[in-house]
């Protein structure tokens, strides 16, 4: 059974740490719409989810986020929320919503929802009378400025590119939206706004779910002068979204009012956050949020929209980092993938033939060892890959049309190199329909044409055949999952990196107490000895090879070998 709120001391860097059931838990997340389609329609459900939780459960993880499940009109696959409490009719009903509660509930898994609050649809009811009159309560529920001499209020970009506001011929003014036009920023300086928040959250809280993703938290308070952006702001204006100087009083009142009632936890997604800034969200003493998605690591290989080579040096620095907290008390997520990514094992392993299994694994090893709480996204336990793309009709995401307007129609971006890096980046490679087994479409519908493009490798990767190989990536992941269960100092044990400037090996150490860790991965597609004093007196745990002496702290690493050792 789950134990919250017993706390005891680890020793190392994080011996203040509190013991929590969210510290512990190893979070899945779906992407409904992709996920399981029941019903035939083409579409991923609510009952196609409750039907895959024992193979949720049986994997050992033990909580779920659910991105957003709620009616839309999908211009931005739900994050463009029409009604908070209502069920979007094509993943069902609010009744299977609670179906998927019971059944969760009855295998120990927990639901977390997503809660998109920094902007809802257009098609919003609030939007719809906030849009039609000057007047009326709702008008200020959104951010309206008057244009300036026919040009857009101020000089802002959205986060996929061109003005951040569309005007509006009714009332003859513009509306904030930092993200598509279809998703009008909310005004969190309006009280009433924060009122019906509160509201929504109480609501799914009160049908038992236990926490919440939130979508672009770091962006509901603007800074109030909606001044231009200068230049060198203009190249990351996420850091300019994210500075209202409300934010944190926003998230204290948000703590106050509803999450403190609840035995919840809360992952904020820290868009435009710089990584020393992360503890005041995630101090437990200032009472905002639970945990924070970085970006670092999204970051680790792009610039701008570019896509760049990483070396393994920015991912020590990144874990490093996290791996000691400046606040004792302050918690990490750790994540590879997530809808908005491409596949973990395409950026970060090597996805070709002979190195696609070990190289899921060895990053598995690294996803599952780190500080932090692991989120896995739905596949990444098969070792799934990032789509083939022939053109921009391959692309289904309402991001692309509008940043392939805004880099190469307007700014003159290449567009064969802008291509080239949206097939390595965008996010469609996430959100092709799982695959669950080599029958048509993956398993996925029975309907001639799912939502969205099955990759066609699913002959080859699909969960049938990973649960019948007992050397599968997915059974690795369970092996690890059920590793971190036993060794508790792999969740609250202190962080070492033990040989920062190797160039392809990383080599780590998780510590607490007398119990000891040592992770050994080859993040390379190189065989080679290597030779480490911390490896003199160990013992093997897992690898994803076959298993191989260590002589005198010396011992050869196949490519992509990754091996938990007990020192
Ligand atoms: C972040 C979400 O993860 C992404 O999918 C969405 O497009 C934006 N926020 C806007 O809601």
């Amino acid at each position: 059974m789950i134990m919250i709120g017993r706390s005891y001391a680890a020793s190392g860097v994080q011996s203040e740490t509190t013991r929590a059931w969210w510290k512990e838990a190893v979070v899945y997340e779906i992407y409904p719409r992709s996920f399981k389609d029941s019903n035939g329609d083409g579409i991923g459900d609510l009952r196609g989810i409750i039907d895959k939780l024992p193979y949720i459960r049986d994997l050992g993880a033990d909580t779920i986020w659910l991105a957003p499940i709620f009616q839309s009109p999908n211009r931005d696959n739900g994050y463009d929320i029409s009604d908070y409490k209502a069920i979007m009719p094509e993943f069902g009903t609010m009744r299977d919503f609670e179906m998927l509660m019971a059944k969760a509930s009855s295998l120990g898994i927990r639901v977390i929802l997503d809660l998109v609050v920094n902007h809802t649809s257009d098609q919003h009811p609030w939007f719809q009378k906030s849009r039609a009159s000057h007047d009326g309560p709702y008008r200020d529920y959104y951010i309206w400025r008057d244009s300036v001499h026919g040009h857009p209020p101020n000089n802002w970009p959205s986060a996929w590119g061109g003005s951040a506001w569309t005007f509006e011929p009714t009332t003859n003014s513009s509306y904030l939206h930092l993200f598509s036009p279809y998703q009008p920023d909310l005004n969190w300086d309006n009280p009433f706004v924060r009122d019906e928040v509160f509201s929504i959250m109480k609501f799914w809280l009160d049908k038992g779910v236990s926490g919440f993703r939130m979508d672009a938290i770091t962006m509901i308070s603007k800074i109030p002068s909606l001044r231009d952006m200068s230049l060198e702001e203009l190249k990351a204006p996420e850091y300019v979204y994210a500075a209202g100087p409300h934010l944190h009083a926003y998230l204290r009142e948000m703590n106050d009012r509803v999450l403190s009632h609840y035995d919840v936890m809360t992952v904020g997604e820290a868009y435009g956050m710089h990584a020393q800034d992360i503890p005041l969200f995630t101090e437990s003493a200032r009472r905002e949020l639970d945990m924070v998605f970085a970006f670092d690591i999204v970051h680790v290989d792009r610039q701008g929209w570019r896509k760049i080579a990483w070396p393994l040096s920015k991912l020590k620095e990144i874990y490093a980092a996290a791996g000691r907290p400046r606040s004792p008390d302050s918690w990490n997520t750790v994540f590879l993938d997530n809808h908005d990514q491409p596949r973990a094992v395409s950026r970060f392993g090597n996805d070709a033939a002979p190195f696609r299994e070990v190289s899921a694994k060895a990053i598995a090893t690294l996803l599952l060892t780190q500080c932090g709480t692991p989120f896995i996204y739905q596949g990444e336990e098969l070792g799934m890959t990032n789509l083939p793309f022939n053109g921009l009709d391959d692309f289904e995401d309402v991001q692309v049309p509008i940043e392939w307007d805004a880099k190469v129609k307007r700014q003159g971006v290449n567009p064969e190199a802008f291509f080239e890096s949206l097939k390595g980046l965008g996010r469609d490679n996430a959100r092709s329909p799982m695959q669950w087994d080599m029958t048509r479409n993956a398993g996925f519908t029975t309907a001639n044409k799912p939502w969205y493009r099955v990759n066609p490798n699913y002959i080859e990767i699909n969960a049938q055949a990973c649960l019948q190989n007992s050397k599968s990536v997915y059974h690795y992941f369970r092996d690890l999952i059920a590793l971190r269960r036993k060794y508790p100092v792999l969740i609250y044990g202190s962080y070492q990196d033990l040989d920062p400037d190797h160039s392809a090996v990383f080599f780590y150490s998780r510590e607490s107490g007398n119990s000891k860790l040592l992770i050994l991965i080859n993040m390379s597609d190189r065989g080679f000895t290597y030779a480490s004093p911390h490896l003199a007196k160990v013992s093997p745990l897992i690898s994803n090879v076959e298993h191989r002496s260590v002589t005198k702290g010396m011992t050869w690493l196949a490519p992509w070998e990754a091996r938990v050792y007990v020192a």
